[in-house]
């Protein structure tokens, strides 16, 4: 079945972000050649273990690890460059080198300290109208320069020291009389001279990269953040600043809609939510604060406890259209084992699904799961009108159903 994905294919969150994209990548990962990354920057979190230790990476793709496999960090990212060096200082004392492995494109924008700051100053000032409750790693800030034309992008680290100081300088002064923050060059140019050293030979024309590779490799997208958050079908205000679907992902890449083989849309057998916003299926007190602490539902960036809910078919049915996805990963099935029913909103109104209550934990085939454990699957897969190809059923990477369809 992971054969049939083809060439060219990508993972999409359905829902509003930690949906468990990086478990499917990871499993992916081994059947594909290289490994993009699109948009976003370091408000993505996924877990990682690196020779039993675990580790929040927020820049580089969960399919990091496998050791030979090229990495794009893509076009349309935004990269905060002490993180993303730090996660390769993590990975290197682990003994994997991945630095000769990136392609980091030179039109992705760099996070600088100072939108971090702008993050907290223009959610303070919203907070009147209701604030965003954004990861505050400077994602808005980042976007809002490059948008105003006024952004550093990865290739200008390609020019002299004194030239980059000079345009750091010069865009510094941009912030420092919009937001009225004040900018420390102290930390941030060493910075910016560090990632130099280290990568400007790994930065290039992502997009020339993967188009040589289209048709021949097998190149798999890895969405990251989620539909629900995109900047044009989100639930606006209370999104992020990119474009998260897989066509902004494809955008982001400058990879052509037609090439596109597979998508899978990645949605929690329920659903979270982190951050501000609408959230029509959210289960207030003891019942929500029990799947919280079974799912284990507290952001992997900021820590926060993520808001709970049920499954939202309007919803996923939105996501589906929108990305066209053409398989389901189903995850943390088990997570609802110990719920007497599951209420799931199917657009009108909410139906109550009966729940299995046993356990689903480490079940590898379709067949094992308690009947009504496949109801419930085949009624996602019946009202989305997308097959299900994936169900995970625990953290572990093994824990995971691989259906043939
Ligand atoms: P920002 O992307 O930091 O500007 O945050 C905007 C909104 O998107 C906030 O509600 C965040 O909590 C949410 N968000 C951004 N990235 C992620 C993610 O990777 N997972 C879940 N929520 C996210």
């Amino acid at each position: 079945m992971i054969n049939s994905l083809g060439t060219l294919s990508a993972v999409i969150g359905s829902q509003w972000g930690d949906e468990g994209k990086g478990k499917i990548t990871d499993i992916l990962s081994e059947h594909f050649d290289i490994l993009a990354r699109a948009s976003g920057g370091a408000n993505a979190g996924h877990t990682i273990f690196v020779n039993g230790e675990k580790h929040v990476f927020h820049l580089l793709p969960s399919g990091c690890l496998h050791p030979d496999k090229p990495i794009v960090l893509g076009s349309g990212m935004v990269i905060h460059l002490p993180t993303l060096l730090d996660e390769i200082k993590t990975l290197r004392e682990a003994g994997i080198d991945v630095v000769p492995r990136l392609h980091i494109s030179e039109a992705a924008h760099v996070v600088l300290e100072y939108h971090k700051k702008i993050d907290g100053v223009v959610e303070e000032r919203r907070s009147g109208a209701g604030g965003i409750g954004t990861t505050m790693r400077g994602i808005g800030p980042t976007y809002a320069d490059k948008a105003h034309r006024i952004g550093m992008r990865m290739g200008d680290l390609k020019k002299d020291e004194g030239e980059i100081k000079k345009y750091f300088e010069h865009h510094a002064n941009f912030a420092v009389k919009m937001y009225d923050i004040s900018v420390n060059s102290e930390i941030e140019l060493p910075q910016l001279f560090d990632a130099k050293k280290l990568l400007e030979k790994r930065i290039t024309n992502t997009v020339s990269y993967l188009h040589k590779a289209l048709g021949k490799k097998r190149i798999l997208i890895e969405g990251a953040q989620a539909t629900l958050l995109d900047i044009d079908h989100g639930t606006y205000p209370h999104v992020t600043s990119s474009g998260t679907t897989v066509t902004g992902a494809l955008q982001a890449l400058g990879l052509p809609p037609k090439e596109l083989t597979s998508c899978i849309g990645v949605a929690k057998a329920y659903c979270t939510r982190v951050g501000a916003g609408p959230f029509l299926t959210e289960i207030s007190g003891k019942r929500g604060d029990e799947l919280r602490e079974r799912g284990g539902e507290y952001g992997a960036t900021t820590g926060r406890p993520r808001r709970c809910g049920w499954l939202d078919i309007g919803e996923l049915k939105f996501a589906s259209r929108i990305n066209g996805f053409t398989h389901l990963n189903i995850t943390k099935l088990d997570v609802l084992d110990a719920e007497p029913s599951i209420p799931v909103y199917n657009g009108n109104d909410v139906t109550e699904l009966p729940g299995w209550q046993e356990s689903t934990v480490g079940k590898t085939d379709y067949l094992q799961l308690p009947e009504k454990a496949q109801e419930y699957v085949e009624y996602i897969e019946k009202e989305s009108g997308v097959p299900v190809g994936f169900i995970g059923t625990g953290p572990g990477r093994e824990e995971m159903i691989v259906r043939s369809n």
